[in-house]
């Protein structure tokens, strides 16, 4: 029997991704976004529906989840991929722009996990994949709220992992770097150009790769970069003195310049 995998965020970039490679493998796929016209035509040529939503809203989820299972019969994958990024100078936040920043990225992500878990546990089978960022493991300069929301899906999906142990439901973080081709990264090469090269890289289809991955085997995290992020990770743990010293010499720099470009 084909599984339902749900995918947030799946309109374009990583999600629009993801959907294919489940679809290609004969799973149905239930896709989540705002906007109606890329979603249904994704939808519509994955052999997928599409469940137009606005994850912002909280009042919003039940109904979703509700509405997959209701067409589709139940969720045996859930991608929490949907985020947005408002990389900016910290002063000038907007208190209401974090706070809608943090229900979409992380309330939403841990909410809809909520809402389709006790089904997985009833069939005692199930994964859920949170689409993090290398931004949730080390921090980003100018873009504290965007690290907070990966930061906390990591450690959530660390923690949901070790609770559900043994229950046939398991719980992934993927951490990709700088994405090519399509997806936030794109408009940030847009407003000022590439990335520097030592913080590397990694494309569309190894992130999608690396969720089948997690799904498959089962794995706690996947790092999706072009240059070993773990090692520099440890390192900056155990001297985070040395952590905040990598991180000014390689990201600050760039992540800067996109900042002042949006002040
Ligand atoms: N691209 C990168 O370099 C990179 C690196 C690390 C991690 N990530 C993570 O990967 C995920 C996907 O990123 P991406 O690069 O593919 O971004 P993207 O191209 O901006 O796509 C974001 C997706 O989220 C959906 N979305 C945004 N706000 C929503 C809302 N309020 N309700 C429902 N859906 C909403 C968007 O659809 P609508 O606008 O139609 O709603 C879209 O489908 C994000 O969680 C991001 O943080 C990306």
């Amino acid at each position: 029997m084909a599984r339902v995998v749900m995918i947030t965020g799946a309109s374009r970039g990583i999600g629009a991704r993801i959907a294919e490679r489940f679809a290609s493998r004969g799973d149905r796929v239930a896709l989540v976004a705002r906007t109606h016209g890329p979603l249904e035509a994704i939808a519509d040529r994955l052999g997928g529906v599409a469940f137009p939503a606005d994850l912002a809203d909280p009042d919003a989820l039940a109904p979703l989840v509700d509405a997959v299972t209701g067409r589709l019969g139940r969720v045996d994958v859930l991608v929490n991929n949907a985020g947005v990024e408002d990389f900016q100078h910290y002063r000038s936040a907007d208190p209401a722009a974090m706070a809608r920043a943090i229900q979409i990225n992380l309330t939403s992500a841990l909410v809809l996990t909520r809402l389709v878990l006790p089904a997985m546990l009833d069939r005692r089978s199930g994964h859920v994949v949170f689409m993090a960022s290398t931004a949730g493991l080390a921090g980003t300069p100018y873009g504290a709220v965007y690290a907070a929301t990966k930061s906390g899906l990591i450690a959530a999906s660390m923690s949901l992992r070790v609770e559900h142990h043994g229950t046939g439901v398991g719980f992934s973080a993927v951490c990709p770097g700088f994405v090519a081709g399509d997806g936030m990264h794109e408009v940030h090469v847009r407003e000022v150009g590439e990335a520097p090269w030592v913080l590397g890289g990694t494309t569309l289809d190894a992130v999608a790769n690396a969720v089948l991955r997690c799904v498959d085997d089962d794995l706690p995290d996947v790092i999706v970069n072009s240059r070993p992020f773990r090692p520099a990770l440890a390192l900056g743990r155990l001297f985070p003195r040395v952590g905040a010293w990598s991180l000014r010499q390689m990201a600050a720099g760039y992540m800067k310049k996109l900042a002042d470009a949006r002040a």
